[in-house]
């Protein structure tokens, strides 16, 4: 079955998905994107992934390409078309295309919209199962990572060094020596008193959709949470940790640069969250109103 994509309007087959040279997307990496999870042939968190899309845009004075209802019906004929079940959508909206210059465009130019999805297999993920390890990076980034903005460069610069050093993610240290984010996920942390603890979403960090609805999940199950700042050291110290995202659900970590996590295996908290929201996702519960 070929597997298509959603250039500005068309869909296409994916090899032929193209955009024009003098996108601002591509010339000055100006545009947001969204990463949304397919389960069971459904998007996970539909809304609060077009909440944040229009956030993102509207930070940057940028426009919707098109109503949101029109969006995530054109989300949904793609998914049909590529047959998906469980994977994920890539969704990207540019400024548009003009004539190379830093400023704005006219507001006549038509913002550029891309969708891809690609397939992936949630059920049977060796990083749930095992746990992944991390690395530790300088956050080089700018003052708005709070905006999902395809302006990655600092991002692939930190997975890479953390690919080079074997790991599946490099966790982000401010000046303060304080950890923001991964590269391209949330950091978590659980302390010995079994309190989970993640950074508040401010301007430092990306507000994840995962982030959210697992604050919501432990809040109705009565896990104690803290939405505060840590060390690196403290990190280092946890009794566990994992990290968040759209791909990574809740994927344990059991080591940061040369400290092993708890007993180097995923902790008991760390699992129980993957599994609870591997429910969520799968539809078997339900986030609070
Ligand atoms: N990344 N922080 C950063 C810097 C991210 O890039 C992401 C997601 C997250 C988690 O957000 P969410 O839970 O909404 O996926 C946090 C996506 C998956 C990506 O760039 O591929």
């Amino acid at each position: 079955m070929p597997r298509y994509c959603y250039v500005n309007g068309r869909f296409l087959p994916h090899r032929d998905g193209a955009v024009h040279i003098e996108d601002r997307g591509y010339q000055f990496a100006d545009g947001v994107y969204e990463v949304v999870t397919i389960s069971n042939g459904k998007m996970v968190d539909e809304d609060p992934h077009m909440d944040r899309l229009e956030r993102s845009l509207k930070e940057l004075r940028m426009r919707m390409p098109m109503a949101r209802n029109a969006m995530k019906l054109k989300v949904r004929e793609l998914v049909r078309r590529n047959g998906l079940t469980d994977g994920l959508v890539y969704l990207q909206v540019t400024r548009g295309v003009a004539p190379r210059n830093h400023a704005f465009p006219s507001d006549k130019v038509q913002p550029a919209i891309v969708m891809t999805t690609k397939k992936m297999n949630f059920a049977k993920m060796k990083k749930f199962t095992d746990g992944v390890t991390v690395v530790s990076a300088p956050d080089i980034r700018w003052g708005r990572c709070d905006i999902k903005t395809v302006s990655l460069l600092p991002n692939c610069l930190a997975k890479q060094a953390a690919t080079e050093a074997g790991a599946y993610e490099a966790w982000l240290v401010d000046k303060n020596g304080m950890v923001t984010e991964g590269s391209s996920s949330n950091a978590w942390i659980i302390t010995k008193d079994g309190v989970l603890v993640t950074k508040k979403a401010t301007n430092e960090i990306l507000n994840g959709i995962t982030r959210q609805t697992i604050l919501d999940l432990a809040k109705q199950d009565g896990i104690p949470f803290e939405e505060r700042e840590f060390t690196l050291e403290e990190a280092y110290e946890a009794k566990e940790a994992f990290v968040s995202s759209a791909t990574s659900f809740v994927t344990p970590v059991v080591k940061i640069d040369d400290h092993v996590i708890g007993n180097g295996r995923p902790g008991s908290l760390s699992e129980k969250l993957l599994g609870t929201y591997q429910d969520y996702a799968a539809g078997r519960r339900s986030r609070a109103a």
